[in-house]
């Protein structure tokens, strides 16, 4: 019988036994089946240089065994302890600014530094050869959110080793970096140093480089513990925790290629309606980055908090039953569980106000009585992790075109890839249609639409993909910037966007970017029949708006369907739309407000055949399928305060109720129903 994991990461090593007697007593009660062990516990593992002691590790992994809740083992490798940073300061990282940072926090390592590197597999190895066959053992955990980026000497010379693999040449990496400009031509490897402080604007191709090879450094630092480890407990899968952001240096859609099973951290950012598409987004890019994964189509959520929600300035406490909903929003989409950071919050350190599923209050809490409840749903529901989530639509999120867009001197400092792309999903989501957010434009047979939002670096084999796959009947949506510069980061010239020019049928002349509170309108074109109900009216009625960017689009076999009204635009095509083949291209030069683009991404996706998943469901109700052969579970999440009639058939896990064609879903309510093949309504694949 396939199993949801239910747990978190859990630390011991910050309590006295008489807690760690209570913590197996209450995980049992709360029917935890997985804790993650060790993240951050390398000082009590390896107190001095070489002298290991895990006389209270095997305690702790022996009761959980013998309490039949399984460990992700973790490697401690995200914050040495003191005595390596005094014995190795050159494996200490040093900021942009030449700042060397001391111990004191986490994440205080050089990757580049070879005593580091060193050390973090000696630990690694050591728990590989304590723990391999220990019963407890179901997964590694190696390190913690890899995200580090360091600028000292020995990433300098790692950086140029990189470069040399990358460029072959210097005359290469001149001309991809455009060296040209403000005098920076490179004649010996050795001139060349990461992006360091400099007096003004510093190259954006350098940076951009710099970050990708951060990236590949980071990812070389992780491989090798994991091929330690597997070498040493084949079978056991290994992974790592990727945390999202765009201050993130990592490319998660190349790692996702060397975990054994995509795992996630999410912290929504919104306490209001928002934080669940946030989480709906955030799951279904780590479904798009399973794709990769030998572990896939599954993913797992392995830190979320269980109560609350960070934002800039306080924090909010959630309600009751949504820490449950949130779980089962994130498994309808493919998580195979529901993990949480962390398990009992702690007394002191500088999380000591973080909540976990032990509160400071103890078990006599909401909390905990919400997290016993939870294990009791994830066991009724166990049978849909042999499912897997079908999506038909696909949203493209590039990391390094969201690392260039990050650059000043861009023509408007608002530019920022993962907010298009959480816009173009949060379009698709309000509409109830279900997509993968994928990370590379890899594999795109098994979609019948993809969105490309803001996709500005693009390769040519990126766009001869693209345009196969609409000559044989794809539906794309490419919204500005797309295509606009190579994957060098240079501007491909005689029009934007120079990748996509002839796909889309247009040419772009100019951009207008829009100061924060200009807003455009759009009205449907006076000479075009009606083309998508999005945008169809009577003519040059306005039919929605947009912010932040505008430009001169001229029409190079594209038809308009919307055009911009008044301002310098006035009469120029906004929104346009190319048959290709069997295909269609559109292309949509402003940012749309969220209903306008909710109801083009909607026809679009409707002409596709990739409708919504469960009719038209009001806003803040969502519905996703998990299918399995002939099998399917449909997850029902209402968001929202008020209750709804859903249409469904088959049987409520949850409650254990027959659904007969209609299920009301109470205020905050959620129910999992296991449908007979051949009543899924709705269900069209
Ligand atoms: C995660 C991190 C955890 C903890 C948590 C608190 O990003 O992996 O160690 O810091 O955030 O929000
Ligand atoms: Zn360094």
């Amino acid at each position: 019988m396939p199993r949801l994991l239910y747990g978190g990461d859990y630390n011991p090593e910050q309590w006295p036994e008489e807690v760690l007697a209570q913590d197996v007593e209450l995980m049992r009660r709360a029917r935890v089946n997985l804790a993650t062990v060790g993240v951050f516990a390398w000082s009590r593992l390896e107190p001095a240089p070489g002298e290991y002691e895990f006389g209270w590790l095997d305690d702790v992994l022996d009761r959980l065994a013998g309490n039949g809740i399984s460990v992700a083992l973790a490697t401690p490798t995200a914050q040495p302890p003191p005595w390596f940073g005094l014995a190795h300061p050159e494996a200490l990282p040093v900021t942009a600014e030449g700042v060397r940072l001391s111990h004191g926090s986490r994440d205080t390592y050089c990757g580049s530094a070879p005593a580091y590197r060193a050390a973090a597999l000696r630990i690694a190895t050591a728990l590989a050869g304590r723990y391999r066959g220990h019963p407890a053992l179901a997964m590694w955990h190696v390190h913690n959110e890899y995200s580090s980026t360091c600028h000292c000497d020995l990433a300098a010379e790692a950086f140029r080793g990189w470069l040399r693999a990358r460029y072959g040449g210097l005359d290469a990496l001149n001309d991809a970096w455009t060296t040209a400009f403000w005098s920076q031509g490179y004649g010996d490897w050795a001139q060349i140093q990461p992006p360091r402080a400099t007096r003004y604007l510093p190259n954006p191709a350098q940076v951009l480089d710099f970050r990708r090879f951060t990236s590949d450094e980071l990812l070389a630092a992780y491989t090798a513990q994991r091929d330690v480890l597997r070498a040493a407990t084949p079978g056991v899968p290994v992974t790592t925790n990727f945390v999202l952001g765009g201050w993130v240096p990592v490319d998660h859609a190349r790692w996702a290629r060397e975990v054994d099973l995509v795992a996630i951290d999410h912290y929504p950012g919104d306490p209001g309606a928002g934080a669940e598409q946030e989480a709906a987004f955030a799951a279904d890019l780590a479904r798009g980055w399973a794709r990769h994964s030998a572990g896939g189509p599954g993913w797992l959520l392995m830190e979320t908090a269980p109560n609350l929600i960070y934002t800039a300035d306080r924090m909010h406490t959630k309600e009751p039953g949504r820490m449950a909903r949130q779980s089962l929003a994130a498994i309808a989409r493919g998580s195979q569980g529901a993990l949480f950071f962390q398990w009992r919050a702690p007394r002191g350190g500088a999380e000591l106000f973080h909540s976990a599923l032990v509160p400071h209050a103890g078990p006599d809490s909401r909390v905990f009585r919400e997290a016993v409840a939870l294990g009791g749903q994830l066991d009724r529901i166990a049978e849909c992790a042999a499912g897997a989530v079908r999506a038909r639509v696909a949203v493209a999120y590039d990391e390094p075109s969201a690392w260039a867009l990050q650059a000043p001197g861009l023509p408007s400092s608002r530019l920022d890839h993962l907010g298009e792309a959480r816009h173009a999903h949060g379009a698709l989501w309000r509409r109830g249609v279900v997509a993968d957010v994928i990370g590379t434009l890899g594999g795109l047979d098994a979609y019948a639409m993809i969105v490309l939002p803001g996709h500005y670096l693009m390769s040519d084999d990126q766009a001869g993909a693209l345009r196969s796959w609409v000559a044989a009947g794809g539906r794309l949506v490419a919204t500005f910037l797309s295509g606009v510069a190579d994957e060098c980061g240079r501007v491909r010239t005689g029009g934007y966007p120079g990748a996509l020019r002839d796909l889309l049928g247009v040419r772009v002349e100019e951009f207008h970017p829009l100061a924060p509170d200009d807003r455009v309108a759009l009205h449907t074109d006076a000479g075009g029949g009606p083309r998508c109900p999005a945008v169809d009216g009577e003519p040059r009625r306005s039919v929605m708006g947009g912010e932040l960017w505008s430009e001169t689009v001229h029409l190079a076999g594209a038809e308009a369907v919307a055009r911009y009204a008044g301002g310098v635009l006035d009469g120029r095509p906004a929104i346009t739309r190319h048959a290709v083949g069997d295909g269609v291209a559109w292309y949509v030069s402003t940012r749309l407000d969220a209903d306008g683009y909710a109801r083009l991404l909607g026809a679009v996706a409707a002409s596709a055949g990739a409708g919504p998943e469960c009719g038209d469901l009001p806003c803040g109700v969502e519905a996703v399928r998990r299918h399995d052969g002939a099998r399917s579970w449909l997850f029902l999440l209402n968001h929202t305060g008020a209750a709804h009639d859903v249409p469904a058939a088959g049987v409520d896990l949850l409650s254990g109720a027959a659904v007969a064609g209609t299920l009301r879903l109470t205020a905050g309510g959620a129910a999992v129903v296991q449908e007979l093949p051949t009543a899924a309504p709705g269900f069209s694949r």
